[in-house]
């Protein structure tokens, strides 16, 4: 089959090429290093945690989440003790929302940082302490701010000067102090993110040049207590050069306006936003240089009486999670082999690339045959009745059919969670965990009948 299908290559515009060259995922180096990372690189078919896909699929059925707790659990201390004891690591709720996630995190000695009352929620409930907890977010609203603080949360990521005014007048009512780091837009940002969030223009945090003055404020404050300064600049960043740029940056303002006010500044938190792996062909992040870079940048003898933070959500999880779908149906229209799948961006939105600019494949395999040679080039879609929902316009995967699995690589972290799980009232996928060997299920199937939750005639 030699029909000409358009694909879309990194640096490159769409073109038309013809699909003999259609990408083979199993032989790119990403999707045989997130195999390794889940023990899988000799295996003939994909297992989490030492479970056969096909046994996790019994007993939990398809469309799946499937993570390895272990993988996690490695994954976070490996980074806490490459960081050593000058930081504390932060689990971002946003990127995974799970109870079971949260919870290995929490045992793990991570700390987390939440942007929504339900995000708090969930950091309670895996046993996170109020106090250790740090809320960031550029529209907290009055009823948010009151609601965490009466819960007892420990630090408020402040983004501008009405957000501390509110976050006073709670304080004061209250007669209790209100613990707050401002979030820094710094100029010096870098364009390192795929999805940027600092620099000119950004709409997150406290522009640098308007930082001091709202400091200033905060520290004359009896109700507000100047913890210290945050920063972030962006997610996907796989420049760990720009990362130890920007964290410079925040070093080195916390040094100045520390003299200019006259007082410490004792907690930075540096962001993260570490780049994943998750389409074919995409760089590592290098993370050696990046702690590194860090490390010696709070070496600094002034520095010292601080307590630093880092900020991860991808670079935890997404190693440690596959979504797994069902091939429903194969049919050719002469022109090309469709794959038509039980679940779809729907439940896992990064693998149609949505958000992304240049579209291409993520990091798909047939997870029943990880090492065949017999390949074929299909489209690999969804159940919606839209074009967006497709994995792969032209890729070339171990020979399928109607019953077997094809899972997306890291996909851990932003998969249900940032996707339009509304969009055509499929039921969400349930989640499994295998931990120590055993599996379980961590969240159940959604049904039919939620498409009526809440509804009235
Ligand atoms: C303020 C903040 N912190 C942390 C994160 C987590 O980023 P990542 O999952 O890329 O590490 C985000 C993601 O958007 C964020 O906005």
């Amino acid at each position: 089959m030699k029909a000409a299908v358009a694909v879309q290559h990194r640096g490159m515009h769409s073109a038309s090429v013809s699909s003999e060259h259609a990408p083979s995922p199993h032989d790119d180096a990403s999707v045989r290093a997130a195999l390794a990372e889940l023990g899988c690189a000799d295996h003939d078919e994909l297992a989490i945690g030492g479970t056969a896909m096909s046994e996790l699929l019994r007993r939990f059925g398809s469309p799946l989440y499937a993570f390895d707790g272990d993988a996690l659990r490695r994954r976070a201390v490996e980074l806490k003790n490459a960081l050593g004891p000058g930081f504390s690591l932060l689990w971002s709720v946003k990127a995974n929302p799970s109870l079971a996630l949260a919870r290995i995190l929490r045992n793990a000695g991570c700390g987390a940082e939440i942007a929504s009352l339900g995000e708090l929620e969930v950091a309670l409930a895996a046993g996170f302490s109020a106090s250790s907890l740090r809320f960031a977010g550029p529209s907290k609203t009055v009823a948010e701010l009151a609601e965490a603080f009466d819960q007892g949360v420990g630090t408020f990521h402040v983004e501008c000067e009405s957000e501390v005014d509110d976050l006073a007048a709670i304080a004061r009512a209250r007669g209790r102090i209100a613990a707050c780091a401002v979030r820094v837009n710094l100029s010096s940002a870098q364009h390192g993110g795929r999805l940027r969030m600092a620099g000119a223009g950004a709409r997150f945090g406290v522009e640098q040049g308007r930082a001091l003055s709202l400091l200033r404020r905060i520290h004359q404050d009896p109700v507000l207590s100047m913890r210290g300064l945050h920063s972030y600049t962006g997610t996907q960043v796989f420049d760990a050069a720009q990362f130890v740029d920007s964290s410079r940056a925040l070093c080195e303002l916390a040094d100045e306006w520390e003299s200019a006010l006259g007082a410490p500044l004792e907690e930075i938190d540096f962001g993260g936003g570490f780049g994943v792996a998750t389409y074919l062909g995409d760089p590592s992040f290098d993370l050696q240089a990046a702690v590194a870079g860090i490390r010696r940048l709070v070496a600094h003898p002034a520095r010292a009486q601080r307590r630093h933070f880092v900020e991860l959500g991808r670079y935890l999880a997404a190693p440690c999670g596959v979504y797994v779908s069902t091939v429903v149906r194969k049919k050719s229209d002469g022109a090309r082999v469709h794959i038509a799948l039980d679940g779809g961006m729907h439940h896992c939105a990064l693998a149609a690339g949505l958000g992304a600019v240049l579209k291409r494949p993520p990091l798909l395999v047939h997870a029943g045959c990880l090492r065949s040679m017999d390949r074929e080039v299909v489209a690999v879609g969804g159940p919606l009745c839209t074009p967006q929902d497709q994995f792969a316009e032209a890729v070339a995967l171990p020979r399928l059919v109607p019953g077997d699995a094809i899972a997306v690589l890291a996909a851990g972290a932003y998969g249900l969670t940032s996707s339009p799980i509304g969009f055509l009232s499929h039921p969400t996928p349930a989640e499994a965990l295998v931990e120590a060997g055993v599996a379980r299920l961590i969240r159940a199937r959604g049904t039919a009948a939620d498409a009526l939750r809440g509804q009235s005639l």
